[in-house]
């Protein structure tokens, strides 16, 4: 049986992606493997979004074929982000790659690999493996239907991502996505609902994230209907699928954040009690040098009514630190924000210039001494207040979705609470699968420990 190994950088878009193509290849008879060595083929899904995630993956990549115990036929490939953005170029980065597939053509990753491997394997024993059979495969022009899921995810685990929507028409200066996703696009509502029930009914899915660059533009040219847009119809329409117990979507964005969505929270119990709602900056100067088109005032006051709507609603954010032009004052203006919205948890990001992106060709870069300096300043903020947040549920009980054995000490179960934070559990065993309430008796700043009730 041969074997696939992959690793995911970056978004839950692309962990959607390596779940799909992971499913391609566990249907084509394929076996999934953690380590690379033992593996037939070998793939990595990339991030370009900064140029620390593009730098990680290439040197792994590279490591894993200079290992002394990588095996002649295997079959290398990249896809993802990078792929599209930087295509065949990466060939002359990894001489022994054989395949780049960008961000609209991961269904062709099976078929690619599975054929070279095929013509490796059947060169037999003792005869030279030529390599050199290097496919590229990119597009840059939006495909809807590649938002199709045709196997389900490989089964153990209770939640999965579904795309609704991708690509993105924004165009935030410091951003390279929308030229590697594309344009914006929207799936139609019955295909999406028809993969939730699948999910649901065939592979006990109890949780579901939807998924967008965008996620609250899903559907934006359709009309409103009693007050409410397509994505919170969308929202309501998921909700009615008997058996799936929890939602969530990320990520949205200020814009086209409307009151039907903030109603949302008070009507939709199985809407999750969390937003991921990137804010990166609480000046409005940097703000609009980012080319984001809402004040921050706007951002605050949705905040506050999300929390109004749902007074346990966790907020986790990005932030960016050092963008191009940043004073000192701007940045203590994102510290402020920061300490009014109280997140629960935030990344914060170096500004990295991208290539073809507005904000690389700033001139008023800030250096990285100060990047550091602001990034290390806003991190012992957020965590001092993540701490205090979660040290302030010791004693609630959670309901908590239990997803299997801990990382750090698989004799436990770990799962996640509605809020989003990791709740591992210390005493008592309930079915992995199952939304469990759980006594908080202690937490840090990342994650709680509590005891079944
Ligand atoms: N530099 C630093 N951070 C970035 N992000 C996006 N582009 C850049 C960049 N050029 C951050 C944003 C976004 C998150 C996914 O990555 O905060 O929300
Ligand atoms: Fe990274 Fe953006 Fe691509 Fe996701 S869509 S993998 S965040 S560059």
């Amino acid at each position: 049986m041969p074997s696939l190994f992959i690793k995911t950088y970056g978004c839950q878009m692309n962990e959607r992606d390596s779940e799909q193509v992971a499913a391609d290849f566990l249907a084509a008879g394929y076996s999934l493997v953690s380590s690379p060595e033992q593996a037939d083929v070998v793939l990595m899904n990339t991030c370009s979004v900064r140029e620390k995630a593009e730098l990680k993956a290439l040197g792994k990549m590279g490591m894993i074929m200079a290992s002394p115990e990588a095996r002649p036929h295997t079959v290398y490939g990249i896809m993802g982000c990078m792929s599209q953005s930087l295509g065949r170029s990466l060939f002359r980065e990894l001489p022994r790659l054989d395949i780049v597939a960008g961000t609209q053509r991961y269904r062709r990753v099976l078929p690619l690999c599975d054929s070279l491997l095929k013509k490796r394997l059947s060169v037999g024993v003792g005869q030279p493996l030529r390599r050199g059979a290097q496919l590229c495969e990119t597009d840059p022009i939006p495909r809807a239907q590649d938002l199709i899921r045709d196997h389900l995810p490989p089964s153990g685990s209770c939640s999965a991502f579904v795309s609704i929507m991708q690509g993105c028409d924004m165009h935030c200066s410091y951003c390279i996505v929308p030229s590697t996703r594309g344009e914006e696009r929207s799936r139609p509502m019955k295909d999406i609902l028809d993969e939730v029930r699948r999910l649901v009914e065939n592979n006990g899915i109890k949780e579901v994230t939807l998924l967008g660059q965008i996620v609250n533009r899903y559907g934006r040219e359709e009309p409103v209907i009693d007050g409410r847009g397509a994505f919170v119809r969308l929202l309501e329409a998921v909700h009615e699928i008997p058996g799936l117990e929890r939602i969530r979507f990320t990520s949205p964005h200020p814009i086209g954040f409307r009151e039907d969505l903030v109603r949302a929270y008070t009507y939709l119990p199985k809407l999750c009690s969390h937003i991921h709602f990137p804010m990166q900056s609480g000046s409005d100067r940097i703000l609009r040098l980012m080319r984001r088109p809402y004040k921050q005032s706007k951002y605050l006051e949705l905040c506050h009514a999300m929390r109004a709507a749902r007074p346990d609603l966790a907020i986790t954010t990005d932030i960016i630190v050092g963008f191009p032009g940043e004073t000192e004052e701007d940045y203590l203006l994102t510290r402020a924000a920061v300490e009014e919205v109280q997140f629960d948890n935030a990344f914060i990001f170096q500004y990295s210039p991208r290539r073809g992106t507005p904000a690389a060709e700033m001139t008023d870069q800030i250096c990285l001494r100060e990047k550091e300096a602001r990034n290390h300043d806003l991190l012992a903020v957020v965590n001092r207040i993540a701490t205090a947040r979660n040290a302030a549920l010791v004693g609630s009980t959670q309901l908590v979705l239990v997803e299997g054995p801990s990382k750090t000490n698989p004799n436990r179960l770990q799962g996640r609470s509605s809020q989003n934070k990791p709740i591992v559990i210390t005493s008592g065993s309930p079915a992995i699968g199952s939304i469990a309430p759980i006594r908080i008796a202690e937490s840090t700043g990342f994650t709680l420990y509590g005891e079944a009730v």
